[in-house]
């Protein structure tokens, strides 16, 4: 056999080398060198309970940590050197550790299968990388409360059906957006936890009949616990499809805030203009400004859907334990994350620097139409009962409609309702009324500014920024 044969890790058991399309489509090292740093630092902890358990020296190991960390500046330094023969980034270190570590190099996958170290490395990524998610949703969730702040009382038009329903305070607005994000945390929080099981020790599928010891291991690791079952363990990939069910979830709600900014920085509604910086230009047409931003931010939403879908598509139907089909749940991930991450940046800046073209969308809230529900319910307090006050209403406005006159001179003229009804369509009042907790008026919505400041308090001290 050849030297290239002798260079995989399988070499006793066959008699030729590997093709070059069987390592062309098998490889994963292009896209799990990502994990390198991560299959260090699970290394280190199995190797570390190799000698506790006296199935390999002090010796043997104190030499496998040095390589391991000649490795790790390697890496790096970017001076490391990847093989033709290295089919992943376990390979490659396995095989760097035994030119450093000679004889001693040779035994740190004593009791271990790249199957329990994968799973071990992607969780061990996956807490890691968790986080960060996390403090770019909160960066985004402050931005939105800085500019609720700032928008003090400032009122737009509040749609459903995309039709103008009732004025809304624009902090109230941007609030909504804070709370969808905010369900977003605690859905990460609960997948990290579900995550944090340590998969080393399991072997390839069924354990070791050395004395390896998996609590230990899983401590070594920091995880609060170990695998109840060594099939699970190597086979489970629950966690990676939580993951992307959470970031697609999240890039979801980024979509629809995207979808928003979209709307409103046209010239139809003319609410918000993003700064230069968070904008683009027309290749032909001088006088445009895009929101691409926006725009990709609510593409990207499709991606990660997809990604999340594939993958379940991937585990769906897959026996017991490992199979090398779930080497594809990296690409999805990893891209998932890259592209959620980047577009949450993005959405922060251009949030945090847009301008709210106030008056334009208080003189959008304040027709008054959008108050017609407010005179309805002025009725009902007088006693008329609300079906009977909605279609007083309904038809004065049909009315004013069809005549071309403006709302007030009819509800003005009309026998049940007259001046005290029209002056429940003075502009701002309509907002003012909005008192019940929860809702789009000033008092409701300050204390929903305490709430959310209480909240961001609560996931700062938990993710430590
Ligand atoms: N690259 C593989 C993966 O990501 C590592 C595990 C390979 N295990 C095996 N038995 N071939 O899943």
């Amino acid at each position: 056999m050849t030297d290239l044969g002798k260079n995989t890790l399988w070499h006793g058991r066959f008699g030729e080398p590997p093709s070059e399309a069987l390592l062309a489509f098998t490889e994963s090292l292009s896209f799990d060198r990502r994990l390198a740093f991560h299959d260090i630092v699970g290394s280190r902890a199995h190797v570390t309970i190799l000698a506790k358990q006296n199935i390999v020296s002090g010796e043997e190991r104190d030499s496998i940590l040095a390589a391991l960390d000649t490795v790790e500046t390697e890496i790096s330094e970017q001076t490391f050197e990847y093989f033709p023969t290295d089919e992943d980034i376990h390979t490659a270190i396995e095989r760097r550790v035994t030119e450093l570590a000679g004889t001693a190099g040779a035994k740190l996958h004593t009791g271990r299968s790249r199957n329990d170290q994968i799973a071990t490395g992607m969780r061990l990524w996956w807490r890691d990388a968790g986080r960060e998610l996390g403090v770019r949703i909160v960066a985004l969730q402050e931005v939105l409360v800085s500019r609720a702040k700032d928008a003090g009382e400032v009122i737009l038009p509040g749609y459903t059906h995309l039709q103008r329903a009732q004025p809304v305070m624009l902090a109230h607005h941007l609030l909504a957006h804070f709370w969808a994000l905010d369900r977003d945390v605690d859905r990460l929080d609960d997948a990290l936890a579900r995550s944090d099981v340590s998969p080393l020790g399991a072997g390839a599928l069924a354990g070791s009949s050395l004395p390896l010891d998996p609590h230990a291991a899983a401590t070594a690791l920091g995880f609060s616990r170990a695998f109840e079952n060594s099939l699970d363990a190597v086979g489970d990939r629950d966690f990676v499809a939580e993951a992307l069910f959470v970031l697609a979830l999240t890039q979801v709600h980024l979509s629809r805030i995207g979808e928003e900014v979209v709307l409103w920085s046209s010239d139809e509604f003319g609410f918000i203009r993003l700064a230069d910086a968070y904008s683009t230009g027309s290749s032909m047409l001088p006088q445009k400004k895009n929101p691409d931003i926006a725009e990709l931010a609510r593409a990207k939403s499709g991606r990660l859907i997809g990604n999340l879908a594939g993958f379940l598509a991937t585990l769906k139907g897959l026996p017991l334990s490992y199979n090398r089909d779930l080497q594809e749940d990296k690409e999805p991930l990893f891209d998932a994350f890259d592209q959620c991450s980047r577009a949450l940046v993005a959405l922060s800046g251009l949030l945090d620097t847009a301008t709210f073209m106030e008056e334009r969308a208080e003189i959008a809230a304040s027709a008054a139409t959008l108050a017609a529900t407010d005179i309805a319910e002025w009725l009902v307090s007088n006693g008329t009962p609300f079906r009977e006050a909605h279609a007083i209403v309904g038809s004065v406005v049909r009315q004013a409609i069809e005549r071309g006159v403006a709302l007030e001179e009819l509800v003005e003229i009309h026998p049940q309702l007259g001046p005290d009804a029209v002056a429940i369509l003075a502009p701002g009042g309509s907002v003012a009324r909005r008192t019940t907790a929860g809702g789009a008026g000033p008092v409701a919505v300050a204390r929903q500014l305490l709430m959310a400041d209480e909240r961001l308090q609560l996931r700062r001290s938990r993710l430590s920024i």
